[in-house]
């Protein structure tokens, strides 16, 4: 296997972006990155992206071909595929990535993650959002993932006794982040107070316990560390873990439903193939689709012991000058989450802190991140561990 490096990054303003089409989103972003990168549309060997579902949110399938001519690559015939794994589909297109680059088989691959959410009304989000679920155990009887998580929550709450304040906090410490974040959705702090007493949504999670629906798209430019010196002088940043793991996708067929098992078999997968331990991590961006669901990522992560997530957040261990931040980029909660892009954006993040470049929210000595994707209530799951050197 061959070492591979991220070179070149890019986001868009992640929001209701009205102005903003689809295809001018991924172009924006693609852009951004390969100006970034420093590689020239014929280095590029292939693309891979990643949208959960363009063709309910925007009418428009068959988008791997439509992102590279959106990109003005259409001349150059580069092969270019869709990847889906409803909210993990930006982490599986960056695995993808990887993959085609660590095998030999490419040396510069662009990966990018879209979703343009906002097209569609409130319940038509919320339905399309819901094909992720088990359609026949969990969607046709009303279940979405506001209720899914909901009875995650619930669960934790009675075998740990997690507490909404603790929920509450994760909300807080993540608007906290996404208000030095320019390319967020909320730049707003908000307090304890405001999210326990914000409109419920699925008790015990309130408006401000969710992520929002968002437009935006991310993309990276990765290559094989031994060429990376021919098109950047920038600290390297490799990646040096990849896992993915899939579960059931109906919560009742799990033998718990506060332990993500997909996150434990990805995360164990990454940290033998890297070398690291939970210990290792000195940063991450985890998926807080649902402010539980940040409870459970750091704790089968292995970075708390399993019950503790809701403690830890009390004890701020999790803030910016915390000892293992999470979320700096204000997580999903508060920069949005545009469910293709988000995997992608999670490592342009993690990039930004290891190359010194996150502004306001810049975390001080890292090496060594970690990205945390899940799609629906936990049935895949990517993960991947960067260092710079
Ligand atoms: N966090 C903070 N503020 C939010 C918000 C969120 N998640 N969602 C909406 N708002 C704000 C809006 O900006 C708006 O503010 P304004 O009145 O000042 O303009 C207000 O709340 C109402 O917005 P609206 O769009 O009408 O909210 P809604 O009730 O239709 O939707 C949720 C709110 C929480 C139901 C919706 O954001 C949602 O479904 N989130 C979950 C998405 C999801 O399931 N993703 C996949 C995860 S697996």
């Amino acid at each position: 296997m061959r070492d591979v490096a991220i070179i070149g990054v890019g986001l868009t303003e992640f929001g209701e972006l009205w102005d903003k089409s689809f295809r001018k989103l991924t172009a924006e972003a693609g852009s951004k990155a390969i100006i970034d990168s420093g590689v020239d549309g014929k280095d590029i060997d292939a693309m891979y992206v990643g949208s959960m579902s363009s063709g309910r949110f925007v009418g428009q399938e068959h988008i791997g071909a439509l992102v590279a001519d959106a990109s003005g690559f259409s001349h150059l015939h580069i092969p270019s595929t869709r990847v889906e794994g409803a909210c993990a589909s930006g982490g599986i297109a960056i695995r993808q990535g990887y993959l085609s680059i660590a095998s030999g088989m490419n040396d510069v691959v662009v990966v990018g993650g879209v979703e343009k959410m906002n097209d569609v009304g409130g319940s038509s989000a919320t339905e399309t959002l819901a094909t992720a679920a088990d359609q026949e155990w969990e969607a046709f009887f009303g279940a979405t993932f506001p209720g899914l998580y909901a009875m995650i929550a619930r669960r934790h709450m009675y075998e740990y006794g997690t507490t909404k304040e603790q929920l509450a906090q994760v909300a807080v410490k993540n608007h906290a982040n996404g208000a030095k974040n320019p390319h967020a959705q909320y730049r707003s702090e908000i307090t304890v107070e405001k999210a326990l007493h914000a409109s419920p949504v699925a008790e015990p999670l309130g408006l401000l316990d969710c992520s929002p629906v968002s437009d935006g798209a991310a993309a990276v430019v990765l290559c094989a560390a031994e060429k990376a010196h021919e098109f950047t002088d920038k600290p390297l940043v490799k990646i040096i873990g990849s896992g993915q793991a899939s579960d059931s996708l109906a919560l009742h067929a799990r033998k718990s439903i506060t332990t993500l098992d997909a996150t434990v078999h990805a995360a164990h997968m990454t940290y033998e193939q890297s070398g690291k331990h939970p210990s290792d991590i000195q940063f991450a961006e985890v998926h807080d689709c649902f402010t539980i669901a940040e409870i459970c990522a750091i704790e089968d992560l292995g970075f708390v012991e399993k019950g503790k997530g809701g403690y830890a957040v009390e004890n701020h261990i999790t803030t910016l000058d915390g000892s293992r931040p999470v979320n700096t980029s204000g997580g999903l909660k508060s920069k949005g989450h545009p469910v293709g892009a988000t995997g992608v954006a999670q490592i342009v993040e993690v990039t930004q802190q290891l190359r010194g470049e996150a502004g306001q929210r810049q975390l001080s000595d890292v090496t060594v991140g970690l990205t945390h994707n899940v799609g629906g209530s936990g049935a895949t799951c990517v993960v991947h561990i960067m260092e710079v050197n």
